[in-house]
């Protein structure tokens, strides 16, 4: 295995006096780095600071033969913020590594929530990345090269009771990296983010004792130093990080269901109609930038227009209520039949579809007897209508039950052309 090294590189670590940042400083200064010890040495909630945590980290730093120097300056402060950055500047000549880390809590619940608390939170975690960032970047444009991890958290990305101000500032930082990804690509400079679980003073009592040992930062600096070197070409990525344990968390766009086409509005009985397709992810995508996320909304509708088939867009009840209209009456001489659908799924329900004397008549609800019953689930039966899904395919994968006169069921495709 090639050992990942920081050789001449330079990381600034903010919040790097305890906890995580404290781990991360001193395993990149053991593989090479000179880092710049970051810290306001305040309580957790950001009250109150002192020198004191970053000095005892740099001194760790030397003791294993590694260079770093302390800096107290608070993120949240635009002026301290450039002047970590120049820190940097003035000690090693360059910033390669930023790893933005510096966190704060302040819980309550929303409706205990003032503006100090919310403000003071946003104002350490989202406005301290940009504060630390852009200078930062500046110098990282200027040798066409950087690294930038970000620090996220499960209550961002998907929400922990009392924590809108954290939440609001984690999943900011995600935003930020979103763009920031584009915009640093063209000068080497990757953007991505980290969602650590870890044992340190802001999660206090949250774990149960006898899982403590697995839980130190140290089982998350792996990651976090991965994502600083040189052999991560990855960007604009959220990784999840415990116990050893990673995995990424991305965002996800399901397919774009097109309820109404040309300049038609639709109805919100139409939307509600289509819920379960809207609401569902199957088939979804992740999008490298808005302009592709848009360029598949316009691929929906020109698929659409295309006309894979006269269903295309149509609801489970809209094919039923269009049943009659697609009748093929010259290929129903001598038939009488009565299928029942049983169409399960959010969006579905029982119809009886009547065949008598090249007449087709369709009413929801259950027969007396059918001829044959078809039981699917929405979305097979909407594809199995619109061309999409063959008959044969749906019933050998198990997508297509038939009940009943299996024979007559063959009559369906003729029968019905939509
Ligand atoms: P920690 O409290 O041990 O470390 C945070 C450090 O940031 C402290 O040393 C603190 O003095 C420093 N800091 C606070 N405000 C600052 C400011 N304005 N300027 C400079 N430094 C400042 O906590 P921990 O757990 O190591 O947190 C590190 C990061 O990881 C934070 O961003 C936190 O939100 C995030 N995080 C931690 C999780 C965990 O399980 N420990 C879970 C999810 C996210």
């Amino acid at each position: 295995m090639a050992e990942i090294r920081f050789d001449n590189r330079v990381a600034i670590v903010t919040g790097a006096g305890g906890g995580l940042g404290r781990t991360y400083s001193l395993e990149l200064a053991r593989r090479g780095a000179k880092v710049v010890v970051n810290d306001l040495g305040g309580a957790p909630d950001g009250t109150g600071g002192s020198s004191r945590a970053a000095d005892l980290v740099v001194e760790e730093i030397k003791k294993q033969d590694g260079q770093a120097v302390a800096s107290y300056d608070s993120v949240a402060d635009d002026k301290g913020a450039q002047a970590i950055v120049d820190k940097a500047v003035e000690a090693f000549g360059r910033v390669d590594i930023l790893i933005n880390n510096a966190g704060i809590l302040r819980d309550k619940t929303f409706h205990k929530m003032d503006w100090a608390d919310f403000e003071a939170v946003l104002k350490v975690h989202l406005y301290g990345a940009y504060n630390v960032t852009r200078p930062a970047l500046v110098k990282m444009r200027e040798n066409n090269y950087g690294r930038v991890v970000l620090t996220t958290s499960a209550a961002g990305l998907f929400g922990n009771f009392g924590q809108t101000n954290y939440s609001s500032a984690k999943l900011g930082i995600v935003g930020f990296m979103n763009t920031l990804k584009l915009e640093g690509a063209k000068y080497n400079i990757n953007v991505n983010t980290v969602a650590p679980i870890a044992a340190t003073r802001l999660t206090e009592g949250l774990f149960p004792p006898d899982i403590g040992k697995q839980l130190k930062p140290e089982f998350i600096a792996p990651l976090v130093l991965y994502l600083c070197s040189e052999d991560c070409q990855v960007t604009g990525r959220i990784y999840d990080a415990g116990m050893s344990g990673f995995r990424r968390t991305g965002i996800l766009t399901g397919k774009t269901v097109v309820v109404a086409k040309g300049d038609k509005v639709p109805l919100p009985e139409e939307v509600k109609n289509r819920m379960a397709e809207i609401a569902s992810l199957d088939g979804a995508e992740e999008f490298e930038n808005a302009t592709n996320m848009f360029g598949a909304v316009i691929e929906a509708f020109s698929q659409a227009d295309s006309g894979e088939s006269g269903a295309a867009g149509l609801s489970v009840a809209d094919v039923f209520d269009q049943m009659p209209k697609h009748f093929q009456a010259d290929q129903a001489a001598g038939v009488d039949v009565v299928f029942q659908y049983c169409i399960e799924g959010d969006s579905g329900g029982e119809w009886q579809v009547m065949v008598k004397d090249q007449k087709c008549e369709v009413q929801s609800g259950k027969h007396g007897s059918p001829t044959t019953t078809i039981k699917m689930g929405e979305q097979d039966f909407l594809d199995l209508i619109g061309g999409k899904l063959p008959a044969m395919q749906a019933y050998t994968s198990g997508k297509l039950k038939i009940e009943g006169d299996m024979m007559k069921s063959q009559l369906i495709e003729k029968l019905f052309k939509f």
